[in-house]
């Protein structure tokens, strides 16, 4: 798939990975982006960053079924179809489970989840109206591996990866390919609060990801040789990654007991 020309519907372009997707695109030569996120100021920056770009803004959160109805709209009145949907904004809040707020488990679950699958559903008919439509989900390496003290975010991420493997197969006849994107820890806003280990550029994980929808692959997963033997092992011999997630339970707990951002 080429770039060029194309229209883009992107949830959560103001910052971090998705504002460097925003950037890959316009470099590949897309001119026309309609951008969902609920900071006003964020959303007019774009236009003064990136001029000769038409910015559809869309303020909002996509766990109002609203404003995903009504972004839909516009971008139909406005374009008539959509080529690339990029779902791409998500929320986090880590800890022990009892511990987590139960707000912050319905947001988790609204936000990365229930937004997606509403809408991708809304924006299908657009997409099905473009000559070659792609889908591009943002999932997380948690959303691969279940770690203690993720389990809402996890949670939320593999039901992701599951929406895009059923939805690959399904658009499958129309054209419309599926890639989702496994992240592991990336420098943003949102592992501010993340007391861990060394992170990917959001500008690599976002070159990556673009590239691996114009390639029409399945799947993009980071972390490299390492991440791809604990997947294996997981799915293998998932008694064998419990010995060794148990060996440094204590830093993991206090590594996640800050990280919210939501
Ligand atoms: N950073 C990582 O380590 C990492 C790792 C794996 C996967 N991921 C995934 O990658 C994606 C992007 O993460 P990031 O690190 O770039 O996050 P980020 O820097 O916190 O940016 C999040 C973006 O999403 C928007 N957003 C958040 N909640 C929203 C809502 N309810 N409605 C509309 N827009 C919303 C934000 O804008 P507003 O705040 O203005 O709404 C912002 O543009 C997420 O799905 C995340 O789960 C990240």
């Amino acid at each position: 798939m080429q770039l060029e020309g194309k229209n883009v519907l992107i949830t959560g372009g103001t910052r971090g990975i998705g504002k460097c997707m925003i950037q890959e695109l316009i470099k590949g030569g897309v001119s026309k982006i309609a951008v969902i996120a609920r900071d006003k100021e964020n959303l007019k920056k774009l236009s003064q960053e990136f001029e000769g770009v038409k910015f559809l803004k869309i303020t909002g959160d996509v766990a109002n079924i609203e404003v995903l109805r009504e972004a839909v709209a516009r971008i139909e009145d406005k374009w008539g179809h959509l080529d690339i949907l990029i779902n791409n904004a998500g929320i986090v809040s880590a800890g022990p489970l009892e511990d987590i707020q139960d707000e912050d488990v319905y947001d988790q679950v609204a936000i990365n989840f229930t937004a997606v699958l509403l809408l991708t559903k809304y924006c299908i008919p657009l997409l099905k109206s473009a000559e070659e439509g792609a889908i591009l989900n943002i999932s997380s390496g948690l959303g691969l591996i279940g770690m203690p003290f993720y389990s809402v975010y996890g949670s939320t991420k593999a039901a992701i990866r599951q929406f895009s493997d059923s939805m690959r197969r399904e658009l499958a006849p129309f054209n419309i390919s599926v890639t989702c994107a496994f992240p592991t820890a990336t420098d943003t806003d949102m592992m501010q609060k993340f007391k861990g280990r060394k992170m990917d550029s959001p500008e690599f994980v976002a070159e990556s990801s673009i590239q691996g929808m114009m390639n029409k692959e399945i799947q993009v997963i980071f972390g490299g040789e390492e991440r791809l033997k604990e997947n294996r092992l997981n799915f293998e011999a998932p008694a064998e990654l419990d010995m060794l997630v148990a060996q440094n339970y204590e830093q993991r707990k206090t590594a996640s007991l800050d990280h919210k951002a939501v």
